[in-house]
């Protein structure tokens, strides 16, 4: 068997697959989430690290899978988060993750230091929030007795690795993620680390996602029960480990991932970056090649803050009943005509990335009226968020870029009502694949193809099949596309007013 490890923002999910691909079983372990000031977002990593090898454990035990059985293990993780170690490869703080806000003045001095431009040409992107170089800065500026300490900077997954097999590593899907490093030549980026005064010394060895980085040492054996010398590859980045979790690993189909976070993504066999760098252009987890994305932060994320605050009282009742709230939810959108009869939703409740890089950009309802019923407002939820991923598409095919087929996984990725809506709006046929356990999956394809040293997208192809297709109905996608018109002149005709 072969398993991956999904190091998320609220579990960590991991997976045992065997050498044809076929899911043996999955087992989750949760760790909390803190949110210190608004807009902050933090994780010990030691809670990762305790979680995932009591997951393990409880996985093998499932599955009446021995240690010994397992020959190889593949990492994935929440991207961009800073775990700060020091010389005895000790947690300095608890890590700033990918969805904390606090950078922003940060990244404004970055870009003035660097200049946009230059910043692009030697990353591949911008200075955002989210990334890590400015969590860096943010330590140096506010808490120098911290950063005073700091020998080592690893990324959330690449801290499980080294709890694993003692190894600093980082795969370059990952690394890409931090802005430190030069995507286009897979390298870390000395000039960058140069101009923003960050010392190269910090940062880990490189590898592809399939390389085998080190070994499970004998105390991570005992307590994961994983057999000591078990190989584990570098793995990568949630986004590049769900893509080749589904198959995206050749140019023409993209992805559309549904979790909390909402991406757009697609394969490169050559390095591409936007002219403005609004997508984020990225190592992907095949070896040589590269990925483009566009991240809008709470996809998902906006559907559960409706759930959660403003469609609770009958949901109770659903879930009393033992019925799937999200089913639910999705279902009574349905009921409300296509474009919730004039109404709109922007997504961007926690700032946005792609395609309005901007941490302040607010969310909004436009265009209510007395007919708008709990339905509608739930439609709208689903329409905007849909919208708002659509305005990443555009950016990736403005490049010239032919997409054949979208493949859209997580949460989400359940409603064929929402892929319907996906395949209308965005004009594409939208598949769902055998595989449903996205990054780890990725993981454990990641693990298989380096130990028995076998072509990612050689694998992809055994391993993940179509499983249901659904096409664009033309009349609808005509009517989406007046709504997605007046969405797209909200963001810009708002921002003065909301910020
Ligand atoms: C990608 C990103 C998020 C996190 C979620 O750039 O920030 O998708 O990786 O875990």
């Amino acid at each position: 068997y072969f398993l991956g490890i999904d190091l998320g923002t609220s579990a960590v999910k991991c997976v045992l697959v065997d050498s044809a691909g076929t899911v043996k079983a999955s087992h989750s372990v949760e760790y909390p989430l803190l949110q210190p000031e608004p807009g902050w977002a933090e994780q010990h990593p030691e809670d990762w690290w305790r979680s995932t090898a009591a997951a393990i454990r409880a996985l093998l035990a499932k599955a009446s899978v021995s240690g010994g059985e397992v020959v190889g293990v593949g990492l994935s993780g929440q991207m961009h988060g800073s775990v700060f170690l020091d010389s005895d490869r000790k947690v300095v703080r608890p890590a700033l993750l990918w969805c904390d806000q606090r950078t922003a003045a940060e990244c404004e001095w970055i870009e003035q230091a660097v200049g946009i431009t230059e910043l692009g040409r030697l990353t591949g992107n911008r200075a955002l929030t989210g990334f890590t170089a400015p969590k860096l800065i943010w330590l140096r500026n506010h808490e120098p007795h911290h950063y005073a300490r700091t020998a080592h900077v690893l990324l959330p997954k690449d801290y499980v690795r080294l709890q694993l097999t003692g190894e600093l590593g980082m795969d370059m899907a990952d690394a890409s993620g931090t802005l430190l490093l030069d995507v286009a030549n897979r390298s870390w980026s000395s000039e960058v680390a140069r101009a923003l005064g960050l010392p190269l010394e910090w940062l880990p060895p490189l590898y592809e996602s399939n390389d085998v980085v080190g070994q499970v040492l004998d105390g991570a054996a005992e307590l994961t029960g994983l057999a000591p010398g078990t190989p584990v590859v570098a793995g990568g980045g949630d986004q590049a480990c769900g893509a080749v979790g589904v198959g995206v690993v050749q140019q023409g189909i993209a992805s559309v991932a549904l979790g909390t976070s909402g991406v757009v993504f697609v394969h490169d066999d050559t390095y591409q970056a936007d002219t403005e760098f609004r997508l984020h252009s990225f190592c992907h987890g095949v070896p040589g090649k590269w990925h483009r994305m566009g991240v809008m932060l709470a996809a998902g994320g906006s559907f559960q803050w409706w759930k959660n605050h403003f469609a609770s009282d009958e949901l109770q009742q659903v879930e009393a009943n033992g019925g799937d709230v999200y089913s639910y939810l999705t279902a009574l959108a349905e009921t409300a005509p296509l474009g919730s009869e004039g109404l709109l939703f922007l997504p961007y409740l926690t700032g946005e990335r792609t395609p309005h890089p901007d941490p302040k950009a607010r969310g909004g309802f436009i265009g209510l009226n007395m007919r708008h019923t709990r339905a509608h407002l739930t439609r709208a939820v689903l329409e905007g968020i849909t919208f708002g991923l659509r305005d990443s598409m555009e950016l990736i095919t403005a490049s010239g870029v032919e997409i054949r087929e979208l493949r859209v996984n997580g949460g989400g990725a359940r409603s064929l009502f929402w892929r319907q809506m996906i395949a209308d709006v965005f004009g594409y046929p939208v598949v769902t694949v055998n595989s449903t356990d996205g990054p780890a999956y990725g993981a454990a394809l990641l693990a298989a193809s380096g130990v028995l040293q076998r072509d990612v997208s050689v694998l992809c192809q055994e391993w993940i099949k179509v499983v249901h297709r659904v096409e664009p109905d033309k009349n609808q996608q005509r009517r989406y596309e007046q709504y997605y018109e007046v969405y797209r002149s909200l963001y810009p005709a708002l921002r003065c007013t909301l910020h």
